[in-house]
């Protein structure tokens, strides 16, 4: 099978090493005679990849010992409703700094449960811009001191933009910071000591659709009131190791694969160089070619995980778009909501399919805009 490569903001691609594996024990998991997709989630053979992943994620992430990993389901969005039902205490009031469809769509559900204020308001600039203590040039992002917590997006997958620096809440404070990284987690190092709750899906850089990992303080676990539903409440995960239900088994397997394969290729400096080295060959092409390519978010912001960029005109991104299918290359169309064309670039991206992107952008600029 010749592989295409694949472009798609997520589920996207996974290191064919990855995938071989999947396959070569689909039927027979390491000679038990079942398939892990068939096996309890009780069993010894389960928990050996349920605390292994939760390993590799607490080395590679250098997570600290004062702090819990959880697999949880539900996708980040189920996670826009947890976070505000677990931490909002006192008078319920959260600060949200909006810079872009993923942040607006979490504060939005905040504000269902809670006074969600806009810290930080990116529409102005039609949401190409972060707050300079996020390493843009927008106004600075800070807190009330008397909030339950500031939410920031760190990387937006449909606009490209992606936080260089964290935000301090609110000096002096206790506010924690909670980050909704489920387009950049572990694709470079961040300090997690910074953080009070961080979250994510898998599906782009970490493996297949089903998980979600939360890394939670564990102070805060002791804020999640009683009155909520088990299922959601983060203390209940935490208590229970992420084993208070079924965990999605399989797609925690396939997570645990892609943490090997990241530490066995050096870890998360190693996986940052790649990424920067991938999005550089394609910001390349576009700062080269102004006359065709144009990126509409501010250089200090721009995302290595997606690369958004527009044409001339919509019939140029149809022809750009289809003379890429013919090279193989799929999933180049920018979102739905705000169309042009998209590169994500994740983890299991190699180099190999960001250069042949490159080299496509350079011949359809050479021949004038056409393929
Ligand atoms: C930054 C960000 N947050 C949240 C979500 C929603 O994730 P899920 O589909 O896992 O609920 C996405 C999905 O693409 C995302 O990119």
């Amino acid at each position: 099978m010749s592989r295409k490569w694949n472009f798609y903001a997520g589920p996207s691609t996974l290191p064919l090493e990855v995938l071989t594996e999947l396959r070569d024990t689909m039927v027979d998991y390491h000679n038990e005679g079942l398939s892990l997709i068939e096996t309890s989630h009780r069993s010894p053979e389960y928990d050996a990849v349920h605390y292994q992943a939760m390993d590799l994620v607490r080395e590679l992430l250098e997570v600290p010992a004062n702090y819990k990993i959880l697999f949880l389901g539900g996708g980040a969005t189920l996670q826009f409703a947890m976070v505000p039902l677990n931490l909002l205490t006192g008078d319920k009031i959260c600060d949200y700094a909006l810079t872009g469809s993923w942040a607006k769509s979490a504060y939005k559900d905040a504000a269902k449960l809670g006074q969600a204020r806009a810290a930080f308001d990116g529409s102005p600039s039609g949401f190409t811009t972060l707050p300079v203590n996020g390493g843009g040039s927008g106004p600075a992002l800070e807190a009330s001191p008397s909030s339950s917590y500031l939410h920031i997006t760190s990387n937006e997958t449909i606009g490209g933009l992606q936080y260089k620096t964290w935000p301090v809440p609110a000096q002096g404070s206790q506010v924690p910071l909670v980050a909704d990284m489920s387009s950049d987690i572990m694709s470079r190092k961040i300090p997690v000591e910074k953080f009070g709750l961080i979250y994510g899906g898998a599906q782009k850089n970490l493996g297949p659709a089903g998980v979600t990992l939360v890394i939670i303080r564990e102070d805060l676990l002791e804020r999640s009131p009683e009155s909520l539903p088990a299922y959601l409440s983060y203390r209940v995960h935490g208590e229970k190791d992420s084993l208070y239900n079924t965990p999605p088994v399989f797609a925690l397997y396939g997570v645990k694969l892609v943490l090997e394969w990241l530490k066995k290729n050096g870890g998360l400096a190693a996986a940052q160089e790649r990424n920067e080295e991938k999005a550089g060959l394609i910001y390349g092409r576009i700062d080269r070619y102004p006359e065709i390519y144009r990126c509409p978010v501010e250089k200090a912001a721009r995302s290595l995980m997606n690369i958004v960029f527009t044409l001339d005109t919509p019939e140029r991104e149809k022809e750009f778009l289809g003379g890429a299918g013919e090279r193989g290359m799929l999933g180049l169309k920018g979102h739905r909501s705000v169309g042009g064309c998209r590169a994500s670039v994740y983890n299991g991206m190699p180099l190999a399919g960001a250069r042949a992107l490159a080299d496509y952008m350079d011949d359809f600029a050479a021949k004038g805009g056409k393929t």
